[in-house]
């Protein structure tokens, strides 16, 4: 198989995968993304906020502004980690309306299940740990499903693409908001200073943990660019895809309908 991702152009037989810039068996990925996450999960937040400078706020409201959700829709927020988009979703779609947060993680859906308890967020949202990759939802149950910066985790995406598809309702829209590729050549140079050298120091001074912070710099790169990914969510059954390029492109926001 080859694999075409910004650029980088990998070769993988069925057997390997990549973490970050290594080459692993595709069966250990998983668990490793895994050990990311546990060890994230309580400074996620804050980290959030730090690495992005608030900016990912800004991120998310597009998402949300794109999803057309609206009082009494059903929503996974799926690798929803520590529940921004689902502390949103609940709001809008209202006691009549469900807001499911999936995650694969249980460290992550700890913090984020405690989070939006303290927000005073309760009767519409529902927890459950699942793998993007074999969603266990009924066909054609959600309006809206949104993926934020969880696809680039996932061991195989075109199967939690399908997946994503097949839990749509007919009319219903997908977004996957996630890291991509910088449209302009200068912000480029200085993103990467800024991923390979400044983030995993603030991972070691905040989170005690530059290794995941220099996992999360890479996998950006191994990430399919923006016309990569639209051809992914196309070749799932997605139409209409098309993608909003963010602060230059370092993170692009993809929609695609179900029909
Ligand atoms: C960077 S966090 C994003 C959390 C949240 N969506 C946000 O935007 O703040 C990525 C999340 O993806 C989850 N994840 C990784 N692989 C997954 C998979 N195969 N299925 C479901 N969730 C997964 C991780 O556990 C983690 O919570």
């Amino acid at each position: 198989m080859t694999d075409t991702t910004q650029g980088v152009k990998q070769d993988a037989d069925q057997n390997t995968t990549h973490f970050g810039f290594q080459t692993v068996a595709t069966e250990d990925k998983v668990g490793m993304v895994a050990n990311v996450f546990h060890n994230v999960a309580a400074k996620y937040d804050i980290m959030n906020d730090v690495m992005s400078m608030g900016i990912h706020r800004i991120w998310k409201r597009f998402t949300i502004d794109c999803s057309g959700v609206r009082p009494g829709h059903r929503v996974l927020d799926l690798a929803g980690g520590t529940g921004d988009l689902t502390a949103k979703f609940s709001r809008i779609v209202g006691d009549k309306g469900q807001v499911v947060l999936a995650d694969i993680n249980n460290s992550m859906l700890n913090v984020g299940r405690d989070k939006l308890r303290d927000l005073g967020i309760i009767g519409n949202v529902n927890y459950v740990q699942a793998n993007a990759e074999e969603l266990p939802f009924p066909d054609d149950y959600f309006d809206c499903i949104t993926i934020g910066f969880g696809l680039r985790n996932v061991t195989d995406k075109d199967k939690a693409l399908r997946s994503m598809y097949r839990v749509l309702k007919p009319g219903g829209r997908l977004l996957v908001l996630e890291f991509s590729k910088p449209v302009v050549e200068p912000l480029s140079k200085v993103y990467d200073a800024y991923s390979f050298h400044l983030l995993p120091k603030m991972g070691e001074l905040i989170a005690n943990d530059a290794e995941s912070y220099r996992y999360l710099a890479e996998s950006i790169r191994m990430h399919p660019d923006q016309e990569t990914l639209k051809g992914m969510m196309e070749e799932a059954g997605f139409e209409q895809a098309k993608y909003f390029n963010l602060t230059g492109g370092i993170v692009a926001l993809h929609r695609g309908y179900k029909f």
